[in-house]
């Protein structure tokens, strides 16, 4: 079989960084705001690095400006999703995007896309959680705010918290008090860590912010004492090989370290990020594991195994993803 059909377990996936160009294309010409900055010749996005690409990915997002933009966002999304195989996606969605942080505004964007997601569950049959992120460089006030829009919100569809953004600006830390909030409220945490930031990252991610799962951690094979302490405590990394090498972190599929990381007994799983910003699909992911690493279906399997475990959902949703995912 091809390992591009494959059932397939998204944890890594920034809800706004899926947007196709076309849907914002439509909606920059319906609003009539001039984003053409954001695409090259192609028509695709375009930027020259990291700290550039989030410049872009907020311009890009300016044109989604209502609760309707967002649901139409969430069926373009989730429409995506589906047609690679996708049953069950964790989508980060940030607050400071939908209503800029303010709670009541905030609950109407969610209303919307949970409307949004509920319909494509029913006619794409695709599972939809949310995870409310942070962003790092809007600094930890700003942070608290979607904490605080995290935490009165958060229940079965709400299930997570996490941060995104330039991990080059202050510390994991400096977000103690926001990650607090949102355990108080039985949120499960990730954040950003070991991507652009070396092995140090991700142990202030593990001790400063007590997270359960890592966005990339890929940089954690640098330190061989860290990665044992991966597999002690059972952390699960959300890695997403085709970003790490289209925005330079490593050089080919074949250098990426996710192999040595799985061998070494480390939980890790397969994301996308932002797909259409880095030309990618999950399945395409999967298609350059395979070419890379030899990775079969059983691999594969065992990979989304991994991720169904570590979603953050409710045991019961948990189940029925993991029925999806059986093979006969
Ligand atoms: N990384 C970090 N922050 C982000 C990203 C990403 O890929 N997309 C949107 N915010
Ligand atoms: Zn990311």
């Amino acid at each position: 079989m091809n390992v591009a059909d494959l059932p397939k377990v998204e944890l890594h996936l920034h809800h706004e960084g899926a947007a196709p160009p076309a849907f914002v294309r439509q909606l920059a010409a319906e609003k009539k705001v001039d984003i053409s900055k954001v695409f090259n010749d192609q028509g695709g996005y375009a930027f020259k690095d990291f700290v550039h690409f989030l410049s872009v990915y907020e311009a890009a997002t300016s044109v989604l400006k209502t609760p309707e933009d967002y649901a139409r966002l969430t069926r373009a999304v989730l429409e995506e999703s589906a047609a690679n195989g996708v049953v069950y996606t964790e989508s980060f969605i940030s607050p400071d995007f939908c209503g800029g942080g303010d709670v009541a505004a905030w609950r109407d964007y969610l209303a919307a896309i949970r409307e949004a997601a509920d319909k494509a569950e029913a006619d794409l049959g695709i599972t939809m959680r949310g995870v409310v992120t942070c962003v790092r460089h809007f600094g930890p006030e700003k942070a608290k705010a979607s904490a605080l829009c995290a935490a009165e919100t958060a229940g079965d569809w709400i299930v997570g918290f996490g941060m995104g953004g330039d991990e080059g600006q202050g510390h994991q830390g400096d977000f103690s008090y926001a990650y607090d909030m949102a355990r108080e409220a039985d949120l499960r945490l990730t954040t950003h860590a070991g991507e652009f930031g070396g092995p140090q990252s991700v142990r202030e991610a593990i001790e400063d912010l007590n997270v359960e799962r890592i966005g990339h951690g890929v940089r954690s094979i640098e330190d061989a004492g860290l990665v044992k302490e991966l597999v002690a405590r059972q952390i699960t990394l959300e890695v997403c090989p085709g970003s790490n090498v289209v925005l330079g972190v490593y050089p080919s599929i074949a250098a990426h370290p996710i192999k040595r990381l799985r061998d070494a007994g480390v939980n890790v799983t397969v994301s996308t990020d932002d797909p259409p910003f880095f030309g990618t699909t999950m399945r395409r992911e999967y298609e350059m594991l395979h070419q890379a690493f030899g990775w079969d279906a059983d691999d594969f399997t065992n990979l989304n195994t991994t991720a169904a475990n570590a979603a953050f959902c409710d045991d019961g949703t948990r189940q029925r993803v993991l029925k999806k995912l059986e093979r006969s």
